[in-house]
Protein backbone atom coordinates (compact mmCIF):
# COMPACT_ATOMS: atom_id res chain seq x y z
CA UNK A 1 0.00 0.00 0.00
CA UNK A 2 1.22 3.57 -0.99
CA UNK A 3 0.88 5.64 1.97
CA UNK A 4 2.41 8.94 2.28
CA UNK A 5 2.59 12.51 4.07
CA UNK A 6 2.77 15.77 1.94
CA UNK A 7 2.28 19.77 2.77
CA UNK A 8 -1.59 20.66 2.39
CA UNK A 9 -2.52 22.57 -0.67
CA UNK A 10 -5.36 24.87 -1.46
CA UNK A 11 -7.09 21.66 -3.42
CA UNK A 12 -7.64 19.80 -0.23
CA UNK A 13 -9.46 21.81 1.48
CA UNK A 14 -13.06 20.12 0.02
CA UNK A 15 -11.54 16.78 1.52
CA UNK A 16 -10.10 17.82 5.06
CA UNK A 17 -13.05 20.14 5.41
CA UNK A 18 -14.98 16.35 5.01
CA UNK A 19 -13.09 14.76 7.34
CA UNK A 20 -13.48 17.58 9.83
CA UNK A 21 -16.85 17.61 9.89
CA UNK A 22 -16.92 13.69 10.32
CA UNK A 23 -14.57 13.53 13.12
CA UNK A 24 -15.50 16.67 15.46
CA UNK A 25 -19.49 16.43 15.15
CA UNK A 26 -19.76 19.66 17.26
CA UNK A 27 -17.87 22.14 16.20
CA UNK A 28 -19.39 24.25 13.71
CA UNK A 29 -18.65 25.37 9.81
CA UNK A 30 -15.78 23.37 9.04
CA UNK A 31 -15.24 25.19 5.73
CA UNK A 32 -14.04 28.54 7.78
CA UNK A 33 -12.22 26.65 10.29
CA UNK A 34 -10.22 24.36 7.30
CA UNK A 35 -9.76 27.24 4.75
CA UNK A 36 -8.73 29.73 8.09
CA UNK A 37 -6.23 27.46 8.83
CA UNK A 38 -4.72 26.51 5.65
CA UNK A 39 -4.22 30.31 5.40
CA UNK A 40 -2.56 30.98 8.49
CA UNK A 41 0.57 29.69 7.21
CA UNK A 42 3.27 29.50 8.30
CA UNK A 43 1.47 30.44 11.60
CA UNK A 44 0.03 26.89 10.87
CA UNK A 45 1.80 24.21 8.57
CA UNK A 46 -0.58 21.60 7.53
CA UNK A 47 -0.21 18.18 6.34
CA UNK A 48 -2.28 15.46 4.95
CA UNK A 49 -1.89 11.85 4.55
CA UNK A 50 -2.66 9.71 1.54
CA UNK A 51 -3.31 5.71 1.42
CA UNK A 52 -3.03 5.22 -2.75
CA UNK A 53 -4.73 8.41 -3.71
CA UNK A 54 -6.84 9.48 -1.34
CA UNK A 55 -6.40 11.61 1.30
CA UNK A 56 -7.14 9.69 4.97
CA UNK A 57 -6.62 12.31 7.20
CA UNK A 58 -4.72 15.77 8.10
CA UNK A 59 -2.70 17.50 10.83
CA UNK A 60 -2.53 20.78 11.59
CA UNK A 61 0.46 22.25 13.84
CA UNK A 62 1.01 25.75 15.19
CA UNK A 63 3.90 28.05 15.91
CA UNK A 64 2.66 29.67 19.42
CA UNK A 65 3.13 32.90 20.70
CA UNK A 66 5.28 33.92 17.58
CA UNK A 67 7.87 33.43 15.05
CA UNK A 68 10.63 32.06 17.61
CA UNK A 69 13.63 30.86 17.10
CA UNK A 70 13.18 27.95 19.16
CA UNK A 71 9.52 26.91 18.33
CA UNK A 72 6.98 25.64 20.69
CA UNK A 73 4.72 23.88 18.50
CA UNK A 74 1.35 23.04 18.90
CA UNK A 75 -0.09 19.90 17.57
CA UNK A 76 -3.70 21.81 17.10
CA UNK A 77 -5.90 19.00 15.15
CA UNK A 78 -5.42 15.59 13.88
CA UNK A 79 -8.04 13.57 12.55
CA UNK A 80 -8.36 10.61 10.28
CA UNK A 81 -11.55 9.76 8.15
CA UNK A 82 -13.60 7.22 9.79
CA UNK A 83 -12.56 4.62 6.99
CA UNK A 84 -8.86 4.63 7.34
CA UNK A 85 -9.09 4.55 11.57
CA UNK A 86 -7.50 1.90 13.67
CA UNK A 87 -4.62 1.40 10.83
CA UNK A 88 -1.67 3.21 12.45
CA UNK A 89 -1.89 6.42 10.32
CA UNK A 90 -2.27 8.95 12.78
CA UNK A 91 1.21 7.83 14.12
CA UNK A 92 2.92 8.32 10.50
CA UNK A 93 0.96 11.12 9.82
CA UNK A 94 2.48 12.76 13.44
CA UNK A 95 6.13 11.49 12.69
CA UNK A 96 6.45 12.26 9.08
CA UNK A 97 4.79 15.76 8.60
CA UNK A 98 7.03 16.39 12.42
CA UNK A 99 9.96 14.86 10.33
CA UNK A 100 9.55 17.46 7.13
CA UNK A 101 8.45 20.55 9.42
CA UNK A 102 11.53 20.32 11.51
CA UNK A 103 13.35 19.91 8.26
CA UNK A 104 11.37 23.36 7.02
CA UNK A 105 11.96 25.48 10.16
CA UNK A 106 15.70 24.03 10.33
CA UNK A 107 16.26 26.08 6.83
CA UNK A 108 14.41 28.69 8.57
CA UNK A 109 17.17 28.67 11.47
CA UNK A 110 14.54 27.63 14.03
CA UNK A 111 14.48 24.84 15.99
CA UNK A 112 11.60 22.99 17.86
CA UNK A 113 12.24 23.06 21.37
CA UNK A 114 8.88 21.89 23.13
CA UNK A 115 5.62 20.05 21.50
CA UNK A 116 1.80 20.98 23.24
CA UNK A 117 -0.55 19.32 22.68
CA UNK A 118 -4.01 18.66 24.74
CA UNK A 119 -6.83 16.03 24.16
CA UNK A 120 -9.93 15.47 26.68
CA UNK A 121 -9.56 13.34 29.09
CA UNK A 122 -11.21 10.38 27.49
CA UNK A 123 -9.87 10.47 24.30
CA UNK A 124 -7.54 7.56 23.40
CA UNK A 125 -5.76 10.01 21.12
CA UNK A 126 -3.85 10.53 24.89
CA UNK A 127 -2.19 7.15 24.57
CA UNK A 128 -1.03 8.21 20.90
CA UNK A 129 0.81 11.62 21.95
CA UNK A 130 2.30 9.69 24.89
CA UNK A 131 3.91 7.38 22.75
CA UNK A 132 4.86 8.70 19.33
CA UNK A 133 5.96 12.19 21.13
CA UNK A 134 6.88 10.68 24.36
CA UNK A 135 4.09 13.56 25.93
CA UNK A 136 3.96 14.07 29.59
CA UNK A 137 0.84 14.62 31.26
CA UNK A 138 1.26 18.21 32.70
CA UNK A 139 -2.11 20.17 33.69
CA UNK A 140 -5.67 18.99 33.28
CA UNK A 141 -8.32 21.81 32.87
CA UNK A 142 -11.34 20.79 34.04
CA UNK A 143 -13.88 23.41 32.74
CA UNK A 144 -12.47 24.55 29.61
CA UNK A 145 -14.32 22.71 26.92
CA UNK A 146 -17.44 19.45 27.42
CA UNK A 147 -15.33 16.99 28.88
CA UNK A 148 -11.99 17.88 31.06
CA UNK A 149 -8.97 18.42 28.73
CA UNK A 150 -5.51 16.93 29.19
CA UNK A 151 -2.57 18.78 28.47
CA UNK A 152 0.91 17.31 27.60
CA UNK A 153 4.25 18.51 26.68
CA UNK A 154 7.16 16.70 24.69
CA UNK A 155 11.46 17.72 24.66
CA UNK A 156 12.91 17.89 21.03
CA UNK A 157 15.13 15.47 22.99
CA UNK A 158 12.68 12.90 23.48
CA UNK A 159 11.94 12.98 19.80
CA UNK A 160 14.17 10.19 18.75
CA UNK A 161 13.14 10.26 15.16
CA UNK A 162 14.14 13.86 14.62
CA UNK A 163 17.44 14.98 13.39
CA UNK A 164 19.53 15.42 16.09
CA UNK A 165 22.71 16.59 14.47
CA UNK A 166 20.86 20.08 14.02
C1 LIG B 1 -7.51 10.02 17.13
C2 LIG B 1 -7.28 9.58 15.68
C3 LIG B 1 -6.57 10.72 14.94
C4 LIG B 1 -6.38 8.35 15.70
O1 LIG B 1 -6.07 8.02 14.37
P1 LIG B 1 -5.90 6.51 13.89
O2 LIG B 1 -5.11 6.53 12.62
O3 LIG B 1 -7.22 5.87 13.85
O4 LIG B 1 -5.03 5.87 15.05
P2 LIG B 1 -3.96 4.71 14.86
O5 LIG B 1 -4.51 3.67 13.95
O6 LIG B 1 -2.64 5.33 14.49
O7 LIG B 1 -3.94 4.10 16.30
C5 LIG B 1 -3.04 4.53 17.28
C6 LIG B 1 -3.37 3.78 18.54
O8 LIG B 1 -4.70 4.08 18.96
C7 LIG B 1 -5.44 2.88 19.10
N1 LIG B 1 -6.80 3.11 18.64
C8 LIG B 1 -7.18 3.40 17.38
N2 LIG B 1 -8.53 3.56 17.33
C9 LIG B 1 -8.98 3.34 18.60
C10 LIG B 1 -10.26 3.37 19.21
N3 LIG B 1 -11.37 3.66 18.51
N4 LIG B 1 -10.34 3.13 20.55
C11 LIG B 1 -9.24 2.86 21.28
N5 LIG B 1 -7.98 2.83 20.75
C12 LIG B 1 -7.86 3.05 19.43
C13 LIG B 1 -4.75 1.89 18.21
O9 LIG B 1 -5.00 0.57 18.64
C14 LIG B 1 -3.33 2.27 18.37
O10 LIG B 1 -2.80 1.75 19.58
P3 LIG B 1 -1.48 0.86 19.56
O11 LIG B 1 -0.41 1.75 18.98
O12 LIG B 1 -1.27 0.53 21.00
O13 LIG B 1 -1.79 -0.29 18.67
C15 LIG B 1 -8.60 9.20 14.96
O14 LIG B 1 -9.25 8.20 15.68
C16 LIG B 1 -9.56 10.37 14.76
O15 LIG B 1 -9.48 11.07 13.76
N6 LIG B 1 -10.45 10.59 15.75
C17 LIG B 1 -11.42 11.71 15.67
C18 LIG B 1 -10.75 13.05 15.84
C19 LIG B 1 -9.96 13.13 17.12
O16 LIG B 1 -10.39 12.70 18.19
N7 LIG B 1 -8.74 13.71 17.01
C20 LIG B 1 -7.88 13.89 18.14
C21 LIG B 1 -8.34 15.07 18.91
S1 LIG B 1 -7.23 15.41 20.23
Amino acid sequence: MNIFVQKAQQDHVERIVQIHGLAFIRQKDSYQWVVSTLNAYPRYICYVIYVEDQIAGYIFWAQKSGFRPEVILELDQIAIHPNFQAKGLSKILITDSLKMLDLELHQNEQIIKKILVSTSKDNFAKKIYQDVLAAKEVAVISDLFRLAEVYLISDRQDLKFLDNSF
